[in-house]
């Protein structure tokens, strides 16, 4: 499958069926987004009782919405009877329920079965079993998390041992406050490049120097090349004639009380597999989360988090924001351009990683590991 004899300094990417194929694709819905735990949306977009979002969760799409109680939940956004899709929408609000536009069937924002018509003379649909199908929900740092497996593997050890592993300890991630930032702006990018694609880049610097002159300016080191996103637990210093963390390295906004002084003047980047990376700076953090939609195709929401009080004083943003949506635009046009060439003859036994991109072997292995049951043909 893979390329071989090669020296030992280059280790072979995944062979470029890994990026196209539609088999494979299906096997990493089921194996990873459907049985592992998924960023789906941030609480306050469900901001109030009966606010609902939907998303695209492996194979399925998912409703998460808020109850009078104010607990979020989530369900298979399928009717129970026909199956016609519960809400087209994306996101919306209901009042109490929601009604079926097929037949009608209504459902509490609990999941049970109020009402469907005739529903007194059919005595076998019990209210009860005929609800919408839960999923399992977490929250954590303001985003809730969904788990379509049966049995959902642990959140500490899938998600918070995940920032363990990059920043050395999850409480390096408190100063921040996440949750209770309020989002400054929000923007979407549909990319139009496999998952994987966006991951490896987000892993490694060695494109740094070429393609992004404006992050390089303010962080002086990742222009080496050799700062490793997936590993900037250390932090990398802004450049010292930097005052923030902006697209011309002008002042930011005010700075998250709570920042340590280790933490200052520095920026940390963190993956949580198998769909989130976030970058936290002293005034800001950025939260990606990526729904795949198709082997060449992946849509990248991307909140940019700030001080409640920055936000409601209406502050300019844009310098911070311009920033960060730029390397994004650099980034993705990157994956974009290596989309095609993983269909390439050349990429039939992929590519090679450099030394500096030697730990996305680690995420290749860990793709391939989750992949495992499909090749062995266990489902
Ligand atoms: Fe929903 Fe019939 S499919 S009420
Ligand atoms: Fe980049």
């Amino acid at each position: 499958m893979t390329a071989n004899s090669l020296p030992e300094s280059l280790i072979p990417t995944l062979p470029g069926e890994h990026y196209t194929g539609q088999e494979i694709f299906a096997a990493e819905q089921r194996l990873i987004f459907e049985s592992m735990w998924f960023c789906a949306v941030r609480r306050s977009d469900l901001d109030g009782p009966g606010a609902y979002r939907t998303v695209t969760v492996g194979r399925e799409s998912v409703l998460l919405v808020r109850g009078h109680d104010d607990v979020v939940r989530a369900f298979l956004n399928v009717c129970r009877h026909r199956g016609a899709r519960l809400c087209a929408e994306e996101s919306g609000e209901v009042r109490r329920a929601f009604r079926c536009p097929y037949h009608a069937w209504t459902y509490g924002l609990d999941g049970t079965l109020l009402a469907a018509p005739n529903l007194t003379r059919m005595p076998d649909v019990d209210r009860t079993t005929y609800g919408l199908a839960g999923v399992a929900v977490r929250e954590w740092l303001g985003y809730v998390w969904v788990c379509l497996a049966r049995e959902p593997p642990s959140f500490e050890e899938q998600v918070i041992g995940e920032v363990v592993a990059r920043l050395g300890d999850a409480g390096a991630v408190e100063p921040y406050g996440v949750a209770e930032l309020a989002v400054g702006r929000r923007i979407s990018y549909d990319v139009r490049a496999n998952w994987k694609l966006i991951v490896e880049n987000f892993m490694e610097c060695y494109h740094c120097a070429t393609i992004h002159p404006e992050l390089t300016e303010v962080l002086p080191e990742f222009a080496e090349g050799y700062a490793a996103q997936y590993f900037v637990g250390h932090g990398a210093e802004f450049g010292a004639d930097i005052k923030g963390f902006t697209v011309d390295g002008s002042e930011g906004v005010a700075r998250i009380p709570t920042v340590t002084a280790e933490q200052d003047r520095r920026y940390f980047a963190i993956t949580i597999k198998p769909q989130v990376f976030v970058n936290l700076v002293p005034d800001h953090v950025i939260w990606h989360r990526m729904y795949p939609l198709a082997p060449d195709r992946t849509l990248v929401e991307c909140d940019w988090l700030y001080l409640p009080e920055v936000v409601a004083a209406g502050t300019d943003l844009s310098r911070s924001v311009e920033l960060f949506d730029r390397v994004n635009r650099q980034d993705f046009a990157a994956c974009e351009r290596c989309q095609p060439g993983m269909s390439s003859r050349l990429y039939a036994n992929g590519g090679v990683l450099v030394p500096s991109e030697h730990h996305i072997g680690a995420f290749h292995a860990f793709v391939l590991d989750r992949l495992a049951p499909a090749s062995r043909g266990v489902s």
